[in-house]
């Protein structure tokens, strides 16, 4: 299989050359440079600084020239991880976070051996960012429950290492590390937060947008901190009492966060609002159609379909292509393109 690779730089081009070559047929491409014919190429490894504009307007053009090329590595560097966005949103099949090792490279490209060597590096990133989220939730809710000040800056922090998980490593590593390790309000947090950026990376939101939205997730329940657990891990269906109870959770939480300087308006609205439906008939305030911001849509949707996948020890994980086709049957609820959209992240990823 021939490689083809792009670079901004001659030195990196050399480097990853040097890389690729004793294994592969490889082509090359400077940007705003020399290029060498790549017609037949079924993989391409990209290394570029992607803050660059000339960069991504040139990487635009190429990737639309190789669109056959099945495999489209990205090389992004450590300080710039959350650049994976840009990366996925140019038709990355998968970044990388430099350094990365040849041996780590080379088995990306080979199809045999790579989902080994990929998922159990991609589930130990994950549980560490599990494990900060979970530290992170456990003590914003124990700040509720003790009147005490919330670590916004905390939650935050360990928002932005979820998205570096998902960005880097998958959905569906994340799914698995945080259903087996984490229970309750705290994995259903932690699965909105990880779904939400991955729908929020397949919509290629601009970094500004996925900061907001795995932030809005981090908070979106902190409400709940005032609901009795029994009630909250209640297996089987909630009584009238304790359905109106639960559903005080929205503007519990958007009373614990109004006022906070660290709390955008975005973040207090889709705490507040992430159970309306364009419909009316959700709560607490009946909002409709365009009065319901596309941040709390997309979060919506991530929270009903984890909330479905979630796993609990009285009643089996729902599948996640069930999961979606309930969503799609919620009928004038949820914004249809958006959904749409949403199989891919739903289904595939
Ligand atoms: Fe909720
Ligand atoms: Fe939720």
């Amino acid at each position: 299989m021939p490689v083809h690779v792009v670079a901004d730089s001659a030195s990196k081009l050399s480097n990853l050359r040097a890389t690729l070559e004793p294994k592969y047929a490889v082509t090359s491409e400077l940007i705003g440079g020399a290029k060498e014919r790549s017609s037949d190429t079924d993989a391409i490894v990209v290394t570029a600084d992607l803050r660059v504009i000339e960069n991504i307007t040139a990487l635009r053009e190429m990737l639309g020239r190789l669109a056959h090329a099945r495999k489209r590595i990205f090389l992004v560097d450590q300080k710039t991880r959350l650049l994976a966005v840009q990366a996925y949103a140019l038709g990355a099949t998968r970044v990388l976070v430099n350094p990365v090792n040849q041996a780590r490279l080379l088995a990306e490209l080979a199809d045999r051996d790579q989902r080994e060597v990929t998922s159990k590096r991609a589930l130990y990133g994950s549980s560490q960012a599990a494990k900060s989220g979970a530290t992170a939730i456990f003590s914003m809710f124990s700040a509720v429950l003790a009147g005490g000040p919330i670590d916004v800056t905390g939650a935050k922090e360990a928002g932005s290492r979820i998205a570096d998980s998902i960005a880097e490593d998958g959905l569906r590593s994340w799914l698995e590390t945080v259903r087996r390790h984490h229970e309750g309000t705290y994995q259903h947090c932690l699965l909105v937060a990880g779904v939400a950026v991955d729908f929020g990376l397949n919509l290629g939101l601009s970094s500004k947008d996925l900061e907001r939205l795995y932030s809005a997730a981090m908070f979106h329940d902190i409400g709940k901190a005032r609901i009795p657990l029994a009630i909250l891990d209640k297996p089987g269906k909630l009584d009238p009492r304790e359905r109106t109870l639960i559903e005080t959770h929205p503007a519990a939480g958007f009373e614990v966060l109004k006022g906070n300087p660290a709390i955008s308006q975005e973040i207090l609205d889709a705490v507040r609002h992430h159970h309306e439906y364009l419909d009316g008939s959700g709560y607490p305030d009946g909002l409709s159609g365009a009065s319901i911001s596309d941040i709390v849509r997309i979060l919506t949707i991530s929270d009903i379909f984890s909330a479905l996948i979630e796993s609990r020890t009285y009643r089996p994980t729902t599948p996640r292509d069930e999961a979606y086709e309930i969503l799609c049957s919620m009928q004038g609820k949820l914004e249809k393109p958006l959904l749409a959209a949403f199989r891919d992240v739903a289904l595939n990823r």
